[in-house]
């Protein structure tokens, strides 16, 4: 496993790019709307890893709420798994809590899933099924 990617909340991801990618020097590769989470993303490659600056697109938006609540800041760690199926009936059996009991598809046709805080120490945890490289 590793880090596939840190979630990180803001309300707009051109003011966060201010800081990310022309401050700090990350380049900013690829930028996504996923409909299904009401997101726009923007990755930005950090070692193997990458920076996902998440953006809300409407006001029912689960970011929306997290930037009313938190006003922004890390809102999710990604780990990269090999098989996503197995990872979620494993957490099942085990008793911990899943958002999503099934996977979906999120930035660049990954398979997603997401782990309820309650399970994982308060922390919001992302698994991704990357797609093979064609
Ligand atoms: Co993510």
């Amino acid at each position: 496993m590793k880090i596939n990617h840190l979630g990180i909340a803001t309300k707009e991801i051109a003011g966060a790019l201010e800081f990310w990618q022309d401050a700090l020097g990350l380049e900013n590769v690829h930028t996504e709307v996923v409909e299904d989470q009401k997101v726009r993303v923007a990755m930005l490659p950090i070692g193997e890893s990458r920076i996902e600056l998440l953006e809300p697109t409407s006001e029912d938006s689960p970011i929306s709420k997290f930037l009313e609540k938190r006003g922004g800041g890390i809102h999710h760690i990604a780990v990269e798994v090999d098989d996503i199926e197995a990872s979620l009936a494993k957490l099942k059996e085990k008793g911990m809590r899943l958002i999503d009991e099934s996977p979906r598809i999120g930035a660049e046709g990954c398979l997603v899933a997401f782990v309820h805080p309650s399970s994982a120490n308060g922390v919001l945890l992302e698994l991704v099924q990357t797609i093979a490289d064609e």
